[in-house]
């Protein structure tokens, strides 16, 4: 049986916080380029509950896994959830910021594997909840440098070597406005959604495979096309024909991080719902034929999704080789074009669902992964 929050603080804890994840609309793969991108936040949250532990030790509990991490004021968590927890903890050390061992508590209704950045969440949340619990001013932690320190929580404590995107978005983006992001300058601002559009989510049910070793192959890639162009990074490629020069695979792959970066600036310059769906559109096939990131389940259930009344574009979202894809509806549309998609998608016993918007009848909701 699971602890709830009273149970495992002995009462109330001292603070509450929370993040969401995040769903891609556009620009993958083009943070580590330096380049754009345009997110928006989704309605499931990850919860952290804090208080001091009142012993010398750090108290970690995910009720969601049913697990307890436990280590010493100057030890460290094992790698799994814990580590995404320590690592937000000991970057905030390092800030000059005394923390005390603590319990932490934290529960989500994100789901895991489907690419809607459940990690970032966590972190963010944790980070949250530190500001609140610690009463660090804005001045020593904003949103941007929490994004940051949440990126590095991932890429230093859980070894993920991601950029900055998830941990933007979660930190400053809403749900029902995208959040153009310059992974450069970290300069971002809310833009509205295409008019009379909604946005549905939709899992392949294919679990992300291999996305760790060929996320970092793509990486170096990209660094490597950029310094053959004599560029710092692909976003600083002023002539999108320059990249035609380069030897295969590495034209393929610039020549995806230009384009999708040249779709973002377009798309949030404000542009017809008719038009962001083509963008949507022409950056899945970039991802599929250019990026190679893409895999015949996430192409098929884009299919699907396009063929169904009211979808207006389809992508896959995240970093790929698994995991959901979004469309664009037409206001009021977007479950019932989900539901003929996923009917159609689902024939050869695959394990397509609705993710976003959360549905009502979701079995899973209340009994969270
Ligand atoms: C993952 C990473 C992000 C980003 C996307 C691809 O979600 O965490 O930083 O690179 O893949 O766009």
């Amino acid at each position: 049986m699971t602890l709830n929050p009273d149970t495992f603080f002995g009462g109330a804890p001292e603070v509450n916080a929370s993040a969401p994840g995040r769903v891609n609309l556009l620009g993958e793969h083009t943070d580590y380029n330096d380049g754009f991108m345009l997110p928006v936040a989704t309605p499931q949250r990850t919860m952290v509950a804090l208080s001091r532990s009142g012993d010398d030790h750090f108290h970690f509990y995910s009720p969601n896994l049913d697990a307890t991490v436990t280590f010493a004021r100057d030890g460290s968590a094992p790698q799994g959830f814990g580590s995404y927890i320590e690592g937000c903890i000991r970057l905030v050390q390092a800030e000059g910021i005394e923390v005390p061992p603590l319990r932490v508590y934290v529960e989500t209704d994100l789901p895991v594997g489907s690419g809607l950045s459940s990690s970032a969440a966590l972190e963010v949340a944790m980070l949250r909840a530190m500001r609140a619990l610690l009463e660090i001013g804005p001045d020593a932690l904003d949103d941007v440098k929490l994004a940051r320190i949440a990126q590095r929580a991932e890429i230093e404590y859980a070894r993920v070597n991601c950029g900055i995107m998830d941990q933007m978005a979660s930190s400053l983006a809403d749900e029902s406005n995208m959040l153009f992001i310059d992974a450069r300058t970290l300069e971002h601002r809310l833009v509205p959604l295409p008019p009379d559009t909604e946005l549905i989510v939709v899992d392949s049910g294919v679990a992300r495979k291999l996305a760790a070793s060929k996320y970092n192959e793509r990486r170096a890639e990209c660094e490597e096309g950029a310094k053959k162009l004599g560029v710092q990074a692909l976003r600083d490629v002023a002539d999108p024909a320059s990249v035609e020069s380069l030897p295969p695979p590495l034209r393929e792959r610039a020549r995806h991080v230009v384009q999708e970066n040249l779709r973002v600036l377009e798309a949030a310059q404000g542009v017809s719902a008719e038009r962001f769906g083509e963008l949507m559109n022409a950056s899945h096939f970039s991802l599929r034929d250019d990026y190679e990131v893409s895999i015949p389940e996430l192409d098929a259930l884009c299919e699907a999704l396009r063929a169904a009344p009211g979808v207006l574009g389809a992508r896959l979202t995240g970093a790929g080789f698994g995991g959901a894809c979004v469309a664009l509806c037409r206001k009021g549309q977007a479950q019932q074009a989900a539901a003929s998609a996923l009917a159609a998608y689902n024939q050869d016993g695959r394990q397509g669902r609705i993710l976003v918007p959360v549905p009502t009848d979701r079995k899973d909701h209340d009994e969270p992964v």
